[in-house]
C-alpha cells in the first residue's frame, strides 16, 4: 500500500544526501517497494557537469542494485524547493520506462505543499523500448 504522506517524508530525507554544489538545487526520491522498504536516490553533481546524475536514476539503480526488479517497485516519489513542481527530466523518464512498470506512479511534490501524480506511462507515452529493437 502507498501511503503519500510516508513517501513524501522519505523522499524529503533522501534529499538531504544531495551532492548539489553547483545547482544548488537538491532532489530526493524515494522508491517503495512491495516489501515495504524505501530505497533512496539524490542528484550528486560534479564539477564536470555532464556527469552530474538524478535523484530519480541513483534510486532506480540503486533498487536494482540491491536486488530489486520491476515488478517489486510500486511506488517512486520525488520532492524539490521549486516553487513549479519539478518533473523528471527527459534521461530519467527513459530510464524508468525501461526499468519500472509503466503503471507504477510518480509522485512529485515540491516541500511547499504542490504536489502531481503521474504513472510512467503519462511521464513517456509511445517510448522506445526493447520491441523497437526487433529485426
Ligand atoms: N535533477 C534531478 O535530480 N532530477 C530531475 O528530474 C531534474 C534535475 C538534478 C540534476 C542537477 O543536479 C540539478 O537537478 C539541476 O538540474
Amino acid at each position: 500500500m502507498i501511503n503519500k504522506e510516508e513517501l513524501k517524508n522519505e523522499a524529503i530525507k533522501a534529499r538531504e544526501l544531495s551532492y548539489s554544489p553547483y545547482s544548488h538545487f537538491k532532489v530526493g526520491a524515494a522508491l517503495l517497494t512491495k516489501d515495504g522498504k524505501y530505497i533512496y536516490g539524490a542528484n550528486i553533481e560534479n564539477s564536470a557537469y555532464g556527469l552530474c546524475l538524478c535523484a530519480e536514476r541513483n534510486a532506480i539503480f540503486g533498487a536494482y542494485m540491491q536486488g530489486y526488479k520491476k515488478e517489486d517497485i510500486i511506488a517512486l516519489g520525488l520532492v524539490t524547493d521549486s516553487p513549479k513542481l519539478a518533473s523528471p527530466c527527459g534521461s530519467c523518464r527513459q530510464v524508468m520506462s525501461e526499468l519500472l512498470s509503466h503503471d507504477v506512479p510518480v509522485y512529485m511534490f515540491t516541500l511547499k505543499g504542490e504536489e502531481l501524480v503521474k504513472t510512467v506511462e503519462e511521464l513517456l507515452p509511445y517510448s522506445f523500448d526493447s520491441d523497437n529493437l526487433d529485426k
